[in-house]
């Protein structure tokens, strides 16, 4: 959405504050040996406290408060209580939620516990690649140069993107425009950023897959290849600057 006003402002710090808080507690909550049902129950009970909407539950009708996706799962993973975290486990949750007419939108992979199966090198690469992508946006900078970047930096660490999934706009909506701000470069969209406006930007760094797929649970996404994906995203403030980060309550760069 365009920030036209102060009020507009606080309505979009306020829900990204608390989608941020969201993830970050529900990060600091995965313990091996509990269901994604638990975890995203916890989630779900921190949302309800803020008086905040979860946007898959409300909106898409999606059986859970938060998408939590563990290991081949790239994407809205179904929380379930047969679904028991492991030492080692590659989990991403996302989290978005409306809150008085405002949507934000936040997201994490991290490793669960000790790194016995080496999925860092492929977590720290999709929050690097998010920071980096993040700092170079400014009103007038073409999306798909970001989309370039994005997928530079993947290469650079022998990592593909995944060319179907890709951020967006958000505020008086989850998805808005720009529809698809994606990690690759599309040489035919001028598209630009705008100062003022939110968006989401977000990652999808992959070992082996470049499309996802949906299960016949019409509802989770895996590679085409197999591999590992992780994503980063934040919802942020588009300047003539760097950009604020209004979801950084989620403490994501420093996990
Ligand atoms: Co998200
Ligand atoms: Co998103």
């Amino acid at each position: 959405m365009s920030i036209s006003n102060e009020s507009e402002l606080k309505g979009m710090k306020k829900v990204s504050e608390v989608v941020g808080t969201t993830l970050k507690l529900m990060r600091e909550y995965a313990k091996v040996g509990m269901s994604t049902k638990e975890l995203d129950e916890y989630g779900g009970e921190i949302l309800k406290h803020y008086e905040a909407k979860s946007a898959p539950y409300e909106t898409y009708g999606f059986p859970g408060y938060s998408c939590i996706s563990v290991n081949k799962e790239i994407a809205h993973g179904i929380p379930s209580a047969k679904k028991i975290l492991r030492e080692g486990d590659l989990i991403n949750i996302d989290v978005s939620a409306e809150l008085d007419g405002f949507w934000s939108d936040n997201g994490c992979s991290f490793v669960l516990g000790n790194d016995i199966h080496h999925h860092q090198p492929l977590v720290d690469a999709s929050k690097q690649i998010l920071f980096k992508a993040i700092q170079n946006i400014k009103g007038g900078v073409k999306i798909s140069d970001i989309g370039h970047l994005i997928e530079t930096e993947a290469k650079k660490r022998g990592f593909k993107v995944i060319k179907n999934l890709a951020g967006h706009g958000v505020g008086r909506s989850l998805h808005e425009k720009p529809e698809d701000i994606l990690n690759y470069r599309v040489k035919t969209n001028q598209e630009r950023f705008r100062k003022n406006t939110t968006v989401a930007i977000e990652t999808f760094i992959s070992t082996d897959s470049t499309i996802a797929m949906e299960l016949n649970d019409g509802w989770t996404l895996v590679g085409n290849k197999g591999g590992y994906v992780t994503q980063h995203e934040q919802t942020i403030l588009v300047t003539d600057s760097t950009p604020i980060i209004l979801t950084e309550s989620n403490d994501l760069w420093n996990v």
